[in-house]
């Protein structure tokens, strides 16, 4: 089964990976994981309250090293694709962008900053979201599994299921 993941780059605040970690749940991201120190096991404990729920169990989340992020998500490199989600010159744009097939994994930068270049360097591919300005962390997750769904299933790669299944 085709694997999707998220790494988050020394993100800031526990808010936004709570909001991540929903946004993994909700979109069938199976793994996340983010560096730093900034959002550790202890303040873990504040993620808001939704975020521990069991709802969001479908997601194995932990915090880890640089550049070990990645390897600990992805077991053979060649069997995935890592997506920089970047204001970069060189970047894709969103609505234009054509998601790997095979299994991916979404790289996000800090809240005040953007990826490093070490970072970089262990992407294949990058995407920038054309707005106006820099958005919120946990929006601009939100935002780019939601194009994928969108464009998966406009390729009958995503199930349709009827509304009431969600209400
Ligand atoms: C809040 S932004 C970083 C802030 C920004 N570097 C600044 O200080 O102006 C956090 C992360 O969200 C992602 N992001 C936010 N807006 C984006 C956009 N429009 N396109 C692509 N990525 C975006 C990037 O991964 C970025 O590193």
């Amino acid at each position: 089964m085709l694997e999707l993941a998220v790494a988050l780059e020394n993100p800031k605040y526990a808010h936004n990976v709570g909001g991540v970690l929903r946004a993994c749940s909700v979109y069938g991201a199976s793994k996340l994981r983010w560096s730093g120190h900034r959002v550790v096991p202890d303040n873990m404990r504040r993620l808001p309250r939704e975020e521990r729920m069991k709802a969001y169990r479908n997601v194995d989340f932990a915090p880890c090293g640089l550049p070990w992020m990645i390897d600990t998500i992805v077991d053979n490199r060649l069997d995935w694709s890592i997506v920089a989600v970047e204001l970069v010159p060189t970047a894709e744009q969103l609505p234009d962008f054509e998601h790997p097939t095979i299994n991916t994994c979404y790289v996000f930068g800090p809240e005040d900053g953007s990826i490093s270049r070490g970072l970089r360097t262990m992407c294949d591919r990058f995407v920038m979201i054309p707005t106006a300005a820099c958005m919120n962390l946990s929006a601009a997750v939100n935002v780019t599994l939601y194009d994928r769904y969108c464009k998966r299933r406009h390729l009958g790669l995503e199930p349709i299921r009827p509304t009431s299944e969600y209400v």
